[in-house]
């Protein structure tokens, strides 16, 4: 595989694909001419990687849109982005957990993506949740001193990356139903899906049952565009069944990857990954 330096977001989430870039890009073929389209777009971390021309960047989750929507449009910039992080970072070291809460409070009634890369950045695990309501819910990572001038640095480099991979393309951040954005593929263009784990916990926003990955099965297989698709096939414990039931017929590409559960190497757990990608 050609190594090349993989781009990193200033935005995190779980199941996030920075460690799985180079595997994506060597089994990406596509028109260039043609749109690149992500309907569960998350961090944008593939798309930044792959840095098509033209393309169409869709996620339920309206504060990472709005917050590249706002890095295209210039309104945050790494500037902008340091002196936000600067002044509330020094706040939640005298404080802590009780500032961590109020900026927390704050952005469930305020909205700001500013805040929303503020709690993504201090919370416990670079986690995203909402509760029933849709209220943000993670705690805190319990590092007061999570703003220090080295990681402050180190996300306002990441904006600024972002915004000059963004400037001068002809990018589209929306925050639509995922079927919609499947109606705007055509032959030439690139759906890569990387939809949520299906889940059986109702509790959250965000969760995915498993008729939406069934539905989504069916757009794949309908629409005349090429699709790639991100999903687990197995661990040691178990088998997702519906990659077998639902996409067989697309070709698995397989990666054996490790991830620990805790700090010990003995916790350390394979996993296959798969890019099934329609033929
Ligand atoms: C596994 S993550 C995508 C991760 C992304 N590829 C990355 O590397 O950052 C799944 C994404 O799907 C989004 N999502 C969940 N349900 C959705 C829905 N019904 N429509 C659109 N996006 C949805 C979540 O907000 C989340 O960002």
């Amino acid at each position: 595989m050609k190594k090349s330096k993989v781009i990193v977001p200033p935005i995190k989430c779980q199941g996030i694909k920075t460690k799985i870039i180079p595997f994506i890009k060597e089994h990406v073929k596509r028109k260039k001419s043609g749109l690149w389209i992500e309907p569960f777009v998350g961090t944008g971390v593939v798309a930044f990687n792959i840095q098509p021309e033209r393309a169409i960047l869709n996620d339920k989750n309206q504060y990472i849109i709005s917050f590249y929507q706002k890095i295209q449009n210039g309104e945050i910039n790494s500037s902008i982005v340091r002196d936000f992080l600067e002044y509330h970072g020094s706040i939640l070291s005298e404080k802590g957990n009780e500032y961590y809460i109020k900026m927390r409070n704050d952005f469930n009634s305020n909205g700001d993506p500013l805040y929303f890369l503020f709690l993504n950045r201090a919370d416990f695990n670079g986690m995203i949740r909402f509760n029933r309501k849709g209220l943000f819910n993670v705690p805190f990572c319990k590092k007061p001193n999570r703003f220090s001038k080295a990681y402050i640095t180190k996300i306002c480099n990441q904006v600024e990356n972002i915004s000059q991979i963004i400037s001068g393309k002809d990018w589209k951040f929306t925050c639509r139903p995922w079927q919609e954005i499947f109606n705007i593929a055509t032959k030439d263009d690139y759906i890569y899906l990387d939809p949520p784990y299906i889940g059986r916990d109702t509790s959250y926003v965000g969760e995915w049952p498993e008729e939406e990955a069934i539905a989504l099965s069916k757009y794949s297989h309908a629409t005349s565009a090429k699709v790639c698709l991100s999903m687990w096939k197995e661990n040691q414990f178990r088998k997702n069944t519906h990659l077998y039931d639902y996409w067989s017929d697309f070709y698995w590409h397989e990666l054996e990857h490790f991830y620990h559960i805790g700090a010990k190497e003995s916790n350390r757990h394979p996993m296959i990954e798969v890019l099934a990608i329609k033929q």
